[in-house]
Order: C-alpha cells, then sequence, then structure tokens
C-alpha cells in the first residue's frame, strides 16, 4: 500500500510518511482491528521540543502514535503570509522517528480540500476572548482542520500545546458540543532555558529579538510566583508581569481569564485561572501563558525545571 509499509500486529516502526488519507486509513484500519490505542498529535510541522513533548506523552498513552504535518491555510489571516511559514520537512521526520511515532501523516492541501469544499466548522462564543478579536476566522479554520484530522484518524487521545491555551479550550469546547468520542490530552508548555516558549515562530526573531521576547515568559512567571507565595489580587498580579514588558513592541492583550470559560477574572483571583499575553516583538507575535492553579503550577514548574536540567 503506498506510503505504508509497516505491519499493523508485529511493527510499530514509523513509514515513511503517508501523503495520502487512503494509504494512512488502511494502516490505521488493521491497527484498530488488532485492538490498538491510537494517539493523534496534529501539527504544522517544523518540530521543536514542544511537538516532542506531546509526541511523547501519547507514546506513553497510546500503542500507536500518528503525528499530522499540515501547514493549514485556511487558519491564516489575511496579513499573515502562509508560503513564510517554516518548514523542515526531513528533521521532522527524524524527530518522528526518534520521538517513537508509528505513522507520519503530510497530506497535500488538495487531499484537505479538494476542490468544491465548502463546509466548516464554526467554534462558539469560547473563540471570541483574547486572540479571537485580532484573527477574525482563525479558529474557524482550527476547529475545522482539527475536526477533519479527528475523522481521518480517529484517534482514542489527541494531544494539544497549553501554549495554545485558547486553542485548547477550543477544540475541548468542540469534542462537547459534538459528542466526538475522543479524549483531549492537554500539555504543559515546554520552554527554552531562559524560559521562552518553544514556538515555530521563534525562527522569524531576530538575534535582539529573541533576547528580547524572554521578558514574555519572566513576566508569566514572576506574576504566578506571586501568586504561588498568596497573591489573589488580579490587577497587582497583572500590573506586576506587565512590569517585566516594557521592551516589546505592542502588548496586544495580557489578560487573567478563567481557565476553562475564558471569562476575564476581575478583582480577586479564586478559580483556576491562566494568564495570557500575546503581543509583537518585532515583527514576529508571540503568545505564552502561565496557569494559576496550584496543582498546574507545580507540574508546570516541574516540566520547566527538567528541561532545564537537560538542557
Ligand atoms: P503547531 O503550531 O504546529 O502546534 C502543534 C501543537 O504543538 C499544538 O497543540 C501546540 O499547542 C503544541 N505546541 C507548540 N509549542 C509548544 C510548546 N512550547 N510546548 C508544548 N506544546 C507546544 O497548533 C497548531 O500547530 C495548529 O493550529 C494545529 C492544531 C495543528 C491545527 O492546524
Amino acid at each position: 500500500m503506498p506510503g505504508c509499509s509497516s505491519h499493523p500486529a508485529t511493527s510499530r516502526r514509523p513509514d515513511d510518511a503517508n501523503h495520502t488519507i487512503k494509504s494512512l486509513t488502511q494502516c490505521l484500519r488493521g491497527y484498530r482491528a488488532a485492538g490498538l490505542r491510537v494517539g493523534l498529535v496534529p501539527t504544522m510541522g517544523f518540530l521543536h521540543g514542544g511537538h516532542r513533548a506531546l509526541i511523547n506523552g501519547s507514546v506513553a498513552r497510546c500503542d500507536i502514535t500518528v503525528a499530522s504535518i499540515f501547514v493549514n491555510s485556511t487558519q491564516f489571516g489575511p496579513n499573515e503570509v502562509l508560503d513564510c511559514y517554516p518548514r523542515a520537512l526531513e528533521q521532522d521526520h527524524e524527530l518522528c522517528r526518534t520521538a517513537g511515532v508509528s505513522l507520519i501523516f503530510v497530506p497535500d492541501a488538495s487531499e484537505i480540500y479538494p476542490p468544491g469544499f465548502q463546509t466548516t466548522v464554526e467554534p462558539g462564543p469560547v473563540a471570541e476572548p483574547l486572540c479571537g478579536a485580532e484573527r477574525p476566522g482563525h479558529f474557524r479554520g482550527v476547529a475545522t482542520v482539527v475536526t477533519k484530522l479527528f475523522n481521518i484518524v480517529q484517534p482514542d487521545l489527541a494531544f494539544f500545546g497549553q501554549k495554545d491555551f485558547k486553542q485548547c479550550a477550543v477544540i475541548r469546547q468542540m469534542v462537547r458540543d459534538l459528542n466526538l468520542p475522543i479524549e483531549i490530552v492537554t500539555v504543559p508548555t515546554v520552554r527554552k532555558p531562559d524560559g521562552l516558549a518553544l514556538s515555530s515562530r521563534n525562527s522569524y526573531l531576530s538575534p535582539v529579538d529573541r533576547q528580547r521576547a524572554r521578558c514574555l515568559s519572566q513576566g508569566l512567571l514572576a506574576a504566578q510566583a506571586a501568586y504561588g507565595e498568596g497573591e489573589r489580587d488580579s490587577e497587582r498580579l497583572i500590573a506586576m508581569a506587565r512590569a517585566h514588558m516594557s521592551e516589546v513592541d505592542q502588548l496586544q492583550y495580557l489578560q487573567l481569564v478563567d481557565a476553562r470559560a475564558l471569562e476575564p477574572v476581575p478583582g480577586l483571583v479564586d478559580r483556576p485561572t491562566a494568564l495570557c499575553v500575546a503581543a509583537y516583538v518585532g515583527t514576529t507575535r508571540l503568545i505564552d501563558n502561565v496557569l494559576l492553579d496550584i496543582a498546574s503550577n507545580s507540574r508546570a514548574d516541574l516540566v520547566l525545571a527538567q528541561h532545564r536540567a537537560a538542557s
């Protein structure tokens, strides 16, 4: 079968990438018939340690891990240039292989959006707070392609990064609303040793901007530490984070939101909350967030500590 050389029950070695839905589903049919648990890690490629953490999560919990690599045109805004999105397919394959991915799915645009395609998935109000206003249509594009990937792969579990906090909320809501039989797993943000969240977009940063970009995580982590020491006043927490962020060129938002409903949390922080930021550093738009929730904080700190120890 084209692009699919492994035998379901006997081998979990990564195949050469599958480029068609047909070749992928042929492989998956065998795995499912053998009763194996399938995990999906959707990505747009140019893979880094954050993507690897998602893959590790899937490999740990599933028998078969499918990683998709597809730069999804429908989630790009009119000012975002699709062709400029960084790509490194060979390195991506290598990372997938070494991380234990069983199947790599790299469809062409025409495979996902064939001529005549017209149906989309429109998220509800959960897509409006934070970056929804600045990126109209973005989450429709994300929800649509993720639904298609869910339908193609039919995974038992799907893995998403906390780094894209809003994306996680939109996907979780969609899975609930549409009764999709998939467990969504959120993986804590992986950071550089200096705190910068790993992101494909970091490759756009000049060396000077790369240094300036550190201030985002420094601000967030300072507020998180203050929360850990008992600070609960939302204005003071935001002011504390903002004090670190004077070096950015444009702060789009710095907001405390309810970790589930994404509504702003004014006054006292009395429930699981996320402190979210979006900012331009030079011409690059970066996003980041931390959870203000004692249980998650210890997990996030652990991940940061592990990452520091590893580098
Ligand atoms: P992409 O930006 O490639 O990210 C793929 C997944 O990796 C997302 O779930 C994202 O949250 C996660 N990720 C990115 N950086 C991370 C980090 N530093 N730590 C942990 N996880 C991280 O997000 C997309 O692609 C697309 O919108 C997609 C879901 C594939 C739909 O097209």
